[in-house]
């Protein structure tokens, strides 16, 4: 937590952050729930001048770390939005995941979270996990929305490099994706990203989604500034010993624009058609010809995000 307030105080500066300024801020991880509230007062005393009145304030928790005390705590320093990430409320499946959890302890998490206050309940879920079936989707998604939750994350499985994954864990199951999106945005969570559905949005990902600006405070916190992204060192120790070993990166402007389109389709976000070069246009307005996009005085908004990568590569084309 010392390395945090040190490159906080040098990114703050990086920034030129003015007071009342920052709109969101976003506690991930590694487990953010393994720290104690007392050793995030600091970070917390040191941000207040800086946030705007109605900043949204997001830590992502695991059930089993995330007690009453703990939620008590955090929420007194400020947090106002919690996403658990509990995957599943199937005891069986959470053991193939390798989760600490079980079903009890996220549901008396969120319970929990609830009862200490904390207005903004969203949890995470993963699909097309090997031995998925639709019953088992269906009952998670069904608990999920009994709970006092206002926005659910549901993931599609992917295989990541120095994980305990292999592809054998997974399967391919595109029927079972579009039934997770039907399920869950009949109960009113609104779909306003591939992958996020919600009552309520989550500003700080819809932020990124509109490439703004952001600080990135820890080991492998990426941070971007206009056109270049920062890389503190992914290395803990490292990380501890010098927090402002960060390297950068300038992103050409094909670079962003390629990332706004890409973004942009995959969430409610939509594309500026400003950005786009006049056959680029064509294609888009193609695509509007044929209802595979919506569009308004300004921008071009995806009806199905499950084909953007598609889309997103026709028009760039
Ligand atoms: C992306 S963040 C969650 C952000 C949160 N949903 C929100 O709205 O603020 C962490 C989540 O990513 C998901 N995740 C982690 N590894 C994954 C993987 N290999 N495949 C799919 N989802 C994964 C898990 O559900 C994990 O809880």
């Amino acid at each position: 937590m010392k390395a945090i307030l040190n490159q906080l105080d040098f990114e703050l500066k990086r920034f030129d952050v003015k007071q009342n300024q920052i709109t969101s801020v976003f506690i991930g991880g590694g487990t953010p729930s393994t720290i104690k509230p007392k050793l995030y007062e600091e970070f917390f005393d040191k941000l207040k001048n800086f946030l705007t009145a109605d900043c949204e304030i997001t830590i992502e928790a695991n059930p089993n770390s995330a007690t009453k005390e703990w939620l008590f705590g955090m929420a007194n320093l400020g947090i106002n939005r919690v996403s658990f990430g509990v995957q599943s409320f199937n005891d069986e499946k959470l053991k193939q995941l390798g989760r600490s959890h079980d079903k009890n302890q996220a549901i008396g998490a969120i319970n929990n979270a609830q009862k200490v206050g904390i207005e903004h309940i969203s949890c995470d879920l993963i699909y097309n996990a090997k031995n998925d079936t639709k019953e088992l989707i269906e009952n998670d998604i069904d608990i999920a929305l009994s709970l006092p939750i206002d926005h659910i994350s549901a993931y599609e499985l992917t295989i990541e490099d120095g994980t305990n994954f292999k592809e054998k864990d997974k399967q391919e199951n595109d029927e079972l994706a579009f039934f997770v999106a039907q399920k869950i945005t009949k109960n009113s969570f609104y779909q306003y990203e591939i992958s996020n559905f919600g009552k309520y949005q989550c500003k700080h990902n819809i932020g990124y989604w509109n490439l703004e600006n952001y600080i990135g405070i820890g080991a492998g916190a990426v941070g971007f500034l206009n056109n270049t992204r920062f890389y503190p060192t992914k290395d803990i120790d490292e990380f501890i010993k010098n927090p402002l070993n960060i390297k950068d990166e300038i992103i050409s402007n094909n670079d962003l624009i390629f990332e706004k389109i890409f973004l942009g389709l995959r969430s409610k976000v939509g594309i500026n058609k400003k950005i786009l070069t006049p056959a680029q246009k064509d294609r888009a307005n193609i695509l509007v010809k044929n209802k595979k996009l919506n569009e308004n005085d300004t921008h071009y908004f995806n009806k199905n995000f499950f084909i953007s990568d598609e889309i997103a590569l026709y028009i760039t084309n």
